[in-house]
């Protein structure tokens, strides 16, 4: 028996429960044996209305079709890549499938458009072309449509009127962009790859982001832990903890402001878990440009996408903070006192366990210059051994020790 296969192709940023009722409706009524969800591909780290790369849209459909036997994620035009036409994929399909009969569904706009797609003839050549009308007035619309491409191209076209649910990805995107709860909206499994990956995640303007105005220092506190819990893996979350506590210690110690130094440590790794595509897609919407270094070495990123969604996602406005964010994985010259506990603390908070780590922390207990020294000649020799390139603001803010050093000799 000719085995009969449903197209069903879209950004799906993110797929959601409509797509999946679509897709489970279309199955039952056409008597398919398997639906393929195709996600287009899109140009990498461009961020136009917070489209996210193809492999993390694939992903989310990977998750989605895993409860369905008969949906299917094919990753077609992602591979292709370029602009996807219709006319290209089912080529495609064909000589994979040459035996099946192909039905490709389109969304009820869409279809009214399909005699202006490229290579349209060919298109309905190869796949029948369905689509379901969202309330009564549109079903005769198509219906006539069809009636039109069937007469002019020998289209075959199915029309049906089932009960559509009334969503869009853009409604999913807004609430979870406004910290509402999209539970219901898509799957389960895509919703927890969501929070995890802090993905579509709150935008300024958003309520709770007006904490940092007016909230309570404590209040800030718990509003980061509870983000960095929900994006941050449980070793991660911890050593952010930590590396919070030992920068409290330290500012008490060196005379460094106590509460900027525990809330800088405990968000310092905010983006240490982001995906690299998102994490560029960060850094090239707020127009931060990267040097050679930072570019190939994607452990630098973090601490420059950190700093860019804290200040422009979470409304942080304390210089200090954001620097010390910012310079937490290179260091740099002049750095201030803070940045400068909050390079140390990564290194030394209670987590770390190397061989060393212990008379390190005497070393920066006893002197920041002195740890910093320390640390600064282990991150450039552990970059030399691996034949990695050195960044800049590195061997800066080792140059300025020696230099202060030989000028108090
Ligand atoms: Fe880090
Ligand atoms: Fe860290």
């Amino acid at each position: 028996m000719t085995e009969r296969i449903g197209i069903l192709g879209g950004t799906f940023n993110p797929i959601h429960n409509g797509h999946i009722k679509l897709a489970l409706e279309f199955i039952e009524r056409l008597g398919l044996d398997r639906l393929l969800l195709i996600p287009v591909w899109t140009p990498p780290h461009k961020s136009a209305d917070g489209m996210l790369p193809a492999d993390l849209r694939l992903e989310m459909c990977r998750l989605a079709a895993s409860a369905y036997p008969k949906i299917e994620v094919s990753s077609i035009e992602i591979e292709r890549g370029g602009t996807s036409y219709t006319v290209d994929t089912l080529k495609e399909l064909k000589k994979l499938y040459p035996e099946a009969r192909l039905f490709l569904i389109t969304g009820s706009d869409m279809f009214l458009t399909l005699d202006k797609w490229k290579d349209f003839k060919a298109i309905a050549e190869m796949a029948d072309l369905c689509a379901c009308a969202r309330h009564g007035g549109e079903y005769s619309k198509l219906k006539q449509f069809a009636l039109k491409l069937e007469k002019e191209y020998g289209a075959r076209c199915h029309i049906e009127d089932f009960p559509v649910v009334d969503l869009s990805s853009t409604d999913v995107r807004e609430r979870l962009k406004n910290m509402h709860s999209a539970k219901g909206l898509v799957p389960d499994e895509v919703l927890k790859f969501i929070e995890d990956k802090g993905l579509y995640r709150d935008k300024p303007g958003s309520d709770r982001s007006n904490l940092m105005d007016s909230g309570s220092y404590e209040e800030k506190l718990s509003y980061f832990r509870d983000i960095l819990k929900r994006r941050l893996s449980e070793k991660r979350f911890i050593h952010s903890l930590e590396v919070s506590k030992e920068a409290e210690f330290l500012a008490k110690k060196f005379g460094a402001d106590v509460k900027k130094a525990e809330f800088a440590g405990l968000v310092h790794d905010i983006e240490k878990e982001t995906p690299k595509d998102v994490q560029l897609q960060t850094i090239e919407k707020y127009s931060i440009i990267l040097d050679d270094v930072e570019r190939s070495a994607p452990k630098l990123l973090h601490a420059i996408s950190g700093a860019a969604v804290l200040q422009y996602e979470h409304k942080i406005t304390d210089t200090e903070i954001l620097n010390a964010v910012r310079y937490h994985t290179t260091a740099r010259a002049g750095m201030s006192l803070l940045e400068k506990i909050i390079y140390l603390a990564d290194y030394i908070s209670a987590d770390r366990d190397y061989d060393g780590v212990d008379e390190l922390r005497r070393t920066v207990h006893s002197s920041l210059e002195k740890g910093l020294d320390v640390c600064l000649r282990f991150s450039i020799e552990e970059l030399l051994k691996k034949g990695a390139p050195i960044h800049l603001d590195t061997v800066r803010a080792r140059n300025e020790l020696i230099l202060a050093r030989k000028d108090s000799e």
